[in-house]
């Protein structure tokens, strides 16, 4: 098991990363007061490992799905922490994806001004990317992650245990986060370029997580608040990700991410902002994850909820972050009218490849 800790003028998180993580960690919460959020489909398949690491405690199970992250679903887990008698020495632990995680953070964030926070993410997006780093956010009136805190927990219990279960659709989310981190740092788009054909093997995506997990520790050490232009870099693909996943919503958020690359890569090459070699190897890592990336004929439309997205100064300018070449990012702010029409174009040319 290896260990990583982030250290920031709010708190000190530690992660715990490997086989045995989960065993090893939980032994030495157990018999504390815990208050465990998990989601309906973690529940029924790690009922028992629950109830063997944690004993009899007061549990909240969300129904699985992005649906769930709300605000209706975040007051109903701050009413049952009220009745189970949750206090300030309690510790909140949340068991799942990156919905529970989210959720979860911000629900502990808001108890009695903040208690103690345990991620143990149960996805691959959650255990590279949304455990660590201390976001919480639910959607509201049909805006992603618009009411969250920053609220670090105390420690992230990172174990592959929990990844034998995950369908391979599951798989393919959280290799579009370890595309991204590829996109920014050079040793991780080594190793995904070595391994193009494996991306899917368990010792390929268990192997990498400690990587990107470092790669972001990093990132929130140096710009915990996402004021110092650092942390923004981790939401490569994300302007337009986030614009489809409100627009289409049919698709989850890792899958969502990963068509958000392959647009905002063609925006980068179409004005000269990456280099083409580079450009084209990181669409053939992510065509080898998702191989039909949509050509939707509204494209240009959906495109327009890339307004709501955090890293614009105004909504008429549309801030994006694309890769430039190995191990650097760059930002492209556009007017809003002609980051639609760049992105309606991209559409219309997947369209004539098909
Ligand atoms: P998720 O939490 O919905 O999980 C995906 C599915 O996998 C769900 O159906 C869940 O029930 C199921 N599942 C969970 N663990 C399982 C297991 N071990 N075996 C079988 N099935 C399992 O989605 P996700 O992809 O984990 O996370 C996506 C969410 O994370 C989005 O809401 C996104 O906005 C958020 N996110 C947050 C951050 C952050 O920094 N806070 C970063 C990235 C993404
Ligand atoms: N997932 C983006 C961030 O944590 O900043």
């Amino acid at each position: 098991m290896k260990t990583l800790t982030i250290n920031t003028p709010s708190c000190q998180s530690t992660i715990y990363c490997g086989n045995g993580a989960f065993a090893e960690r939980t032994a030495l919460l157990k018999g504390k007061n815990l208050f465990i959020v998990t989601d309906s489909n973690v529940y029924r398949l790690y009922k028992s490992h629950i109830s063997g690491a944690f004993g009899d405690c007061p549990a909240y199970i969300l129904p699985a799905g992005e649906r769930s992250k709300n605000y209706n679903q975040l007051l109903k887990i701050l009413s049952a922490m009220l009745k189970a008698g949750v206090t300030r020495s309690s510790t909140v632990v949340a068991l799942g994806g990156g919905v529970v995680g989210d959720i979860a953070g911000l629900a502990a964030s808001l108890y009695m001004r903040g208690v103690n926070l345990v991620q143990i993410p149960t996805t691959l997006l959650a255990q590279v990317d949304s455990s660590v780093g201390g976001k919480t956010a639910v959607d509201f009136q049909g805006v992603k992650n618009i009411i969250g805190a920053f609220y670090q927990p105390s420690e992230v219990i990172v174990d592959p245990l929990f990844l034998r279960t995950l369908p391979r659709r599951e798989i393919r989310c959280g290799l579009g986060e370890i595309i991204k981190y590829g996109a920014l740092d050079k040793n991780i788009y080594a190793s995904l370029c070595k391994n193009a054909r494996s991306l899917f093997s368990e010792d390929f995506f268990e192997g990498i997580t400690y990587d990107c997990i470092a790669h972001k520790a990093a990132v929130v050490c140096a710009d915990e608040r996402d004021t110092g232009g650092k942390r923004k870099t981790l939401n490569l693909g994300h302007t337009t990700g986030h614009a489809f996943e409100l627009y289409y919503k049919r698709k989850s958020h890792g899958e969502f991410v990963l068509i958000g690359m392959y647009y905002e890569i063609f925006i980068a090459k179409r004005l000269e902002r990456c280099e083409n070699n580079y450009a084209d190897s990181l669409i053939s890592l992510i065509k080898r994850v998702i191989k039909n990336i949509p050509a939707y004929d509204d494209a240009g439309k959906a495109a327009e909820f890339a307004k709501y997205d955090k890293k614009n100064t105004q909504t008429s300018l549309i801030s994006l972050i694309a890769p430039a070449r190995e191990d650097e990012s760059v930002e492209i702010t556009l007017p809003a009218q002609e980051y639609c029409a760049l992105i309606a174009e991209c559409a219309r040319k997947l369209k004539e490849k098909t």
